[in-house]
């Protein structure tokens, strides 16, 4: 139908349409796909709190504000009153000489009575159990890095591991560590009831 050059053109673009539709397609499913949607995670918070300055600048210890982490199931999140501990005196001026921003949303919440509503990072769904003193205690003695990746470095928190079903199947697949007692055949106890219950 048409000269022999015309058609290996034609040829040539109906080859770059599709590969590079190809191409898209893939990279849009990789970064929709929920499992990868989960990791990289980090809503906005209603006050820039930066771990990398607290933790890390200020070496503030993560169990001084997440007090709860090693005795009971949640860590949570420390309350207004933790923060003002410090921020009653602590009221750093900007360079025109102002309270700093953030310092300032931080005192009208304390004045007002109302809590900080943090957004969440990280939350499994209910039918999970996980208990965080379990896993920072007793054989286990992981640490937060562990599990939340360099906090200390995030000015805001991010999710660096998805928590999902199979990364922590992998963990408590691992074989037990020396001395453990011979029917023990894993790290942790894979039984379905151990999570879900
Ligand atoms: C001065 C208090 C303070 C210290 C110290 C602190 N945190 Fe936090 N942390 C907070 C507050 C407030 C939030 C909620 C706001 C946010 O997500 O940034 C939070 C949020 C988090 C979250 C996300 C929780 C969620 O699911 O919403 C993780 C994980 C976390 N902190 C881990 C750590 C670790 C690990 C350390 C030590 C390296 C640490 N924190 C030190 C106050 C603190
Ligand atoms: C143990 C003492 C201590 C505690 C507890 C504490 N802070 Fe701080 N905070 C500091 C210090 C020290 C600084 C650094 C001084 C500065 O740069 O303003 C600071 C700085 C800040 C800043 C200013 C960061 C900037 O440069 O803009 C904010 C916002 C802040 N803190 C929020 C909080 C919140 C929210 C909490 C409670 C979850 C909290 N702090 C708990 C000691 C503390
Ligand atoms: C074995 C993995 C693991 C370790 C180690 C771990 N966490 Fe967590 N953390 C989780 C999981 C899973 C969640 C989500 C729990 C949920 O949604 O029910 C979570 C949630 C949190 C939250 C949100 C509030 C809450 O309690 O649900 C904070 C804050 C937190 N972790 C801080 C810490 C700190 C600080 C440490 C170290 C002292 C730590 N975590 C160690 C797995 C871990
Ligand atoms: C090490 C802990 C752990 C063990 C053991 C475990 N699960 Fe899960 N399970 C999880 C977590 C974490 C999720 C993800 C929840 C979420 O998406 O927030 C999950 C999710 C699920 C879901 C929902 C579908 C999905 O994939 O998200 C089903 C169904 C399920 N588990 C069944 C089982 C069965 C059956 C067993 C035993 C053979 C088992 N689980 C053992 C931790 C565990």
């Amino acid at each position: 139908m048409f000269t022999r050059k015309f058609e290996r053109r034609i040829y040539i673009a109906a080859a770059v349409v599709v590969s590079s539709l190809t191409i898209g397609v893939s990279f849009g499913t990789y970064a929709l796909w929920p499992a990868n949607l989960e990791i990289g995670y980090q809503p906005a918070q209603p006050i820039e709190f930066s771990h990398a300055i607290m933790a890390g600048q200020f070496k503030i210890e993560c169990i001084y504000c997440h007090s709860r982490a090693e005795q009971s199931a949640h860590a949570t999140i420390p309350p207004t009153s933790t923060c003002m501990k410090c921020h009653t005196e602590i009221q750093t001026k900007d360079a025109r000489g102002a309270v700093k921003a953030n310092i300032q949303k931080l005192l009208k919440y304390w004045e007002e009575k109302t809590p900080i509503p943090w957004e969440k990072v990280y939350d499994l769904a209910d039918f999970v159990y996980f208990d965080h003193s379990r896993h920072l205690t007793a054989a286990a003695k992981l640490d937060c890095v562990d599990c939340h990746g360099k906090v200390e470095t995030m000015d805001r928190v991010e999710r660096v591991y998805s928590l999902k079903m199979r990364w922590g199947l992998d963990c408590h697949m691992e074989p037990p560590p020396a001395g453990s007692p011979p029917w023990q055949k894993t790290r942790a106890p894979i039984h379905c009831s151990t999570c879900h219950r």
